[in-house]
């Protein structure tokens, strides 16, 4: 039968055959629970041979940097290294409006600070191994499924440069979120992290529709912040899976703010249910809760003069617009 304690059994073994004896491995964290639980998992298995790096890509969420640094670490003791991307990941984004393509640069991107992070690790060994908290429906939807169409290419399946020259530790290949999630709760992680609503990778980099830009990056967070904030107060976060929002960044409307016109964007809220991310239903906020994200988005950030619901499920849509 299947326990979660002997799934966690038999991945360190498989991680211990594969890494071997002496071999190291780097974690790309990202602040989400699927890498937070493979990282876990590794650390089990090869302990101080394990070091996270967690990528400041200048895409993440109000709070998300800290969280990591601060929760992360004192949770498991782990070896971290955090790198600050920003610049990097921009300048690679620069002028870039297709979902594919930007998925495809910021999976790149990725490698390409872990291998630096492999190359300043040097001194203390040969990192020649990289963890990911890939889990089985990144798999299928980035067309790694027999059969399966590639609806879109995740950061860390489908958008993975082709000279990659790690050897990757996949623990969570096979398994569903609420199994991850499981097994993070045997592993000793605490809820704030195994409970955690799913951000993805390319963070609010595939949540802009449009070019990524510094400024749409500010407004988006701003906006996310509130909603999250409103969410939280409400006391519905376990009630919904994740609430994406979304900055229309090309789309204008005209508003009145203040005293006068305004020619600002709209934000989409996504808020979905789901049991495992492959379907899902909007999920029905009360009105009370929408009016107070509405009215405090457009209030308190300047750029925003329009707040829309997204009332469609997977399918035919997916949970991230891009
Ligand atoms: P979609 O948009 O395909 O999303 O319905 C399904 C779930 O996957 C998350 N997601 C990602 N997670 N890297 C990730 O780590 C990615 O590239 C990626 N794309 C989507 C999304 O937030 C949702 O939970």
């Amino acid at each position: 039968q299947w326990t979660t304690a002997s799934i966690v059994e038999e991945q360190i073994a498989r991680i211990r055959e594969q890494i071997g004896e002496d071999g190291r491995a780097i974690c790309g964290l990202s602040g989400g629970v699927d890498s937070a639980v493979a990282a876990a998992l590794v650390q089990r298995a090869i302990g101080d041979r394990l070091t996270c790096v967690f990528v400041d890509h200048g895409l993440l969420r109000t709070g998300e940097r800290a969280q990591v640094e601060r929760d992360f670490v004192a949770a498991t003791g782990v070896n971290l290294v955090t790198v600050d991307a920003r610049e990097r990941f921009l300048g690679a984004l620069a002028g870039v409006t297709d979902p594919e393509q930007k998925r495809k640069i910021i999976g790149r991107e990725f490698i390409r600070v872990f291998e630096q992070a492999e190359r300043d690790l040097k001194a203390q060994g040969d990192y020649r191994f990289l963890v990911q908290g890939t889990l089985y429906p990144d798999v299928v939807e980035s067309g790694g499924g027999t059969g399966a169409a590639n609806i879109k290419s995740h950061h860390n399946v489908g958008g993975l440069p082709e000279d990659l020259q790690f050897e990757l530790v996949e623990p969570l290949r096979l398994l569903f979120k609420d199994e991850v999630r499981r097994v993070g709760l045997e592993l000793g992680l605490p809820e704030t992290i195994v409970h955690r609503q799913p951000f993805p990778g390319p963070g609010l980099g595939i949540r802009i529709i449009g070019e990524v830009t510094a400024d749409r990056l500010e407004t988006l967070r701003a906006a996310d912040a509130i909603a999250r904030e409103e969410l939280t107060a409400a006391g519905l976060d376990r009630d919904i899976w994740q609430c994406p929002v979304v900055l229309l960044a090309d789309v204008r409307s005209v508003g009145v703010q203040g005293d006068g016109r305004t020619y600002g964007h709209p934000v989409v809220l996504r808020p979905v249910s789901s049991e495992d991310a492959m379907t899902a239903d909007w999920t029905r906020l009360p009105y009370d809760v929408l009016e107070r994200i509405s009215t405090r988005i457009t209030n308190e950030v300047p750029e925003v003069n329009r707040v829309v619901l997204d009332v469609t499920s997977k399918p035919p849509g997916t949970i991230e617009w891009e």
